[in-house]
């Protein structure tokens, strides 16, 4: 296993018939028993990590067999296939990135455990962990089979080499980037030619073997992807796993797809036994607690094809002097200055020189500008001293005239809302046609910010 070849002239070879890799030409396929089929793929990667696509000139995109490469490999773990787009495309490179300790190398091993369980032999290499700690918590996490190939190892080569004895993978998982190195390279595992050398040759193995590969990314405190965005550039699939560090609940989006949507959102519970899917998140991010309180506003986002219910909380508190402080987790604190400016203009309330806190509850964040009004009635609610009734959900896009903006996916933020037990929501009426109202649920629709705040009781 640990003998390390020269991977600069290595072709591999595969059946054109059913897809079988394999060693060496062949007169016939020792999968699928068809003759003559066996053709040499030019897909390899130089020492520095430089990647070529093999490829037989220019041929007409009509003529060209995508079903290879459109075929997907489920994972097992529904909220990680909805996120990837069905499942893992083979051949294909994909970077999850997170913060340290968010919960990346159990996401993986559990990904790893399900992948070995349905499908068949996936390597686990780890540069952070030891075989033992990485086996013993497969096993903690039940997902330890002889499928489940874990090796601790920090050289991309020795990495590599491991692959070579073992037929049909279904992945290989590196765990992280920051923590392999090249031979082939000068300078200390993480810096940025590293970083190229190494995930230039493990794309080379994904193309050349047809498997894929996902590579753990550390990310800076700023949350950016630690070795800058080449990293991004250089995989077909982004995934960032998020979360908040006092809250057990953790978000996997995708960031890039060269294969699917971005917009799809996986909600899992840190748990004893490790990442737990949440079915239901509105539920869970809601909680138990409704009661009414002033500055907190239910709304309804969309995140993928997922509606999803959230709490906005605001409180406004007179300033020391000076100029006040805008707070702001979960949401862009420029869009909360922009909505108190609406606020205060168009709205008749004096919100700027208040000091302002806006949070999302659950530690979730807001993309959508339909957050908007919710930010916006949790303000003035919270400045009124007026609480919301509970049992109402808000949400539209503000803009800078005090109007009301339609939203995308009404329907469904009307639907998950009547599901849960809503009884009233506040949103701008659709763009064409009347808007659904799902049964035993009042939907009012005003037009203006001014018409929105009449609604508060
Ligand atoms: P880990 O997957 O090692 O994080 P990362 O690879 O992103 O750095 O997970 C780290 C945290 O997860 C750790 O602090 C403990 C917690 N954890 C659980 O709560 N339950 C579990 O079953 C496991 C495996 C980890
Ligand atoms: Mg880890």
């Amino acid at each position: 296993m640990a003998k390390s070849k020269d991977k600069r002239k290595r072709s591999t070879w595969a059946c054109t018939a059913c897809g079988e890799q394999t060693r060496g030409w062949f007169g016939r396929c020792p999968s699928c028993g068809a003759w003559n089929t066996i053709e040499e793929r030019a897909a390899v990667t130089d020492g520095a990590g430089r990647v070529q696509m093999g490829g037989a000139g220019p041929q007409p995109a009509t003529a060209i067999d995508d079903a290879a490469s459109c075929a997907r490999t489920p994972v097992g773990l529904p909220e990680v296939d909805r996120v990837l787009g069905g499942g893992l495309v083979p051949g294909s490179v994909v970077l999850l990135g997170g913060s340290p300790g968010i919960g990346k190398s159990t996401l993986l091993l559990q990904a790893a455990g399900s992948l070995a369980r349905h499908t068949g032999p996936v390597l686990y290499a780890s540069g952070e962990e030891s075989a033992p700690q990485v086996a013993e918590r497969a096993r903690r996490l039940q997902v330890a089979n002889a499928c489940l190939l874990v090796l601790s190892e920090t050289c991309c080569e020795e990495i590599l080499a491991a692959t070579e004895g073992v037929p049909e993978l279904a992945a290989i998982i590196v765990d992280s980037i920051q923590t392999v190195h090249s031979r082939a390279q000068d300078g200390l595992p993480g810096n940025l030619s590293q970083i190229r050398a190494v995930l230039g040759q493990l794309t080379g193995l994904a193309k050349s073997r047809h498997v894929p590969v996902i590579v753990v990314g550390h990310v800076t405190k700023d949350g950016q992807l630690a070795g800058p965005r080449l990293l991004e550039h250089m995989v077909d699939v982004v995934l960032t796993f998020e979360g908040d560090e006092e809250r057990a609940t953790r978000l996997l989006r995708a960031s890039k797809n060269r294969f699917g949507s971005t917009r799809e959102l996986g909600v899992f519970e840190m748990t004893g036994l490790g990442l737990r899917p949440v079915e239901n998140p509105s539920e869970a991010f809601l909680g138990q607690t409704r009661a009414a309180a002033p500055g907190a506003c239910i709304t309804a986002v969309v995140d993928g094809s997922r509606p999803l219910l959230l709490e906005i909380q605001a409180l406004l508190a007179p300033g020391p002097g000076g100029s006040p402080r805008r707070t702001c987790t979960g949401v862009d604190p420029n869009r909360v200055a922009m909505l108190l400016a609406v606020l205060e203009r168009h709205g008749g309330l004096c919100v700027l020189d208040q000091d302002v806190f806006v949070n999302v509850a659950g530690g979730l964040r807001v993309r959508e500008p339909a957050a908007d009004l919710a930010v916006l009635i949790a303000v003035a609610s919270s400045q009124l001293g007026r609480p919301l009734d509970p049992h109402t959900v808000v949400f539209g896009e503000v803009g800078l005239t005090g109007e009301l903006r339609p939203v995308p996916g009404l329907d469904l933020r009307l639907a998950e809302a009547a599901r849960l037990g809503f009884r009233r929501a506040v949103c701008p009426a659709p763009t064409a046609g009347p808007p659904p109202a799902p049964d035993g649920m009042e939907v009012l629709l005003p037009r203006t910010v001014a018409q929105a705040l009449e609604y508060l009781p």
